[in-house]
């Protein structure tokens, strides 16, 4: 089985996906940890995101599991991730890796931005996770808060807002819902009601397959 779960940053489609694979017997794949791994390789070689040729060569020689997780979590990253997102052939150089991640036996969840419309058009269920810009900002400042005192709610909204436009306008793979795909609003649900309504759709999905 693969579940696919799209949605912009702070939607709570991370969580969602965790707990849905531990639920589901299924691996999970973050794909934008590997496109923080291309910006974090990028900004570390003192490269520049935006640049094709700096974005292509960390994108080919991506080992993402060798990067501290907090590393690839700062603001820098998170901007810098969503630049070389927007670069055609970052997004082929890490299609491949995505689809035989999900083809391996029992199965995947992945989240991201385009797993239910490009990287896994043929999932089994697909969730659009949404949730109002002030909420995932609530959320992502209170995450960055408890390592860095001097985070600012207002800027961590703006650079959201900044980032969900350059997402969603990009030409290639933009985000956007799947027409199959399920929306999901959690502005009001904490996680455990998110999780709970994902199930009911997976699984009204699944027994009506
Ligand atoms: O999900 P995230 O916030 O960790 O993703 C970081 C950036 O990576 C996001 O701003 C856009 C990009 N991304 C993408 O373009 N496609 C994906 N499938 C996942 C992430």
């Amino acid at each position: 089985m693969i579940i696919a779960i799209d949605g912009p940053a702070a939607s709570g489609k991370g969580t969602l996906a965790k707990k849905l694979a531990a639920r589901y017997g299924l691996r999970h794949l973050d794909t934008g940890s590997l496109y923080r791994a291309v910006a974090y390789d990028v900004l570390e070689a003192g490269g520049d995101p935006a640049n094709v040729d700096d974005a292509v060569l960390a994108a080919r020689k991506l080992e993402p599991s060798g990067i501290p997780v907090d590393a690839l979590r700062t603001p820098a990253v998170s901007e810098a991730a969503s630049v070389v997102a927007a670069i055609p052939e970052v997004r082929s150089a890490i299609l491949a890796f995505q689809r035989d991640y999900a083809a391996q036996p029992p199965g995947a969840v992945l989240d991201g931005r385009d797993i239910g419309t490009v990287v896994c058009p043929n999932a089994d269920a697909k969730l659009f996770v949404i949730a109002s810009s002030q909420a995932r900002a609530r959320r992502r400042y209170l995450e960055l808060a408890a390592r860095d005192s001097s985070v600012r709610e207002e800027d961590v909204l703006t650079d959201i807002e900044a980032r969900d436009r350059r997402d969603r306008e990009r030409t290639v793979s933009p985000m956007t819902k799947a027409d199959d795909a399920y929306l999901l609003d959690t502005t009001n649900l904490d996680i455990e009601t998110a999780f709970e309504a994902a199930v009911a759709i997976i699984d009204g999905r699944r027994s009506n397959d």
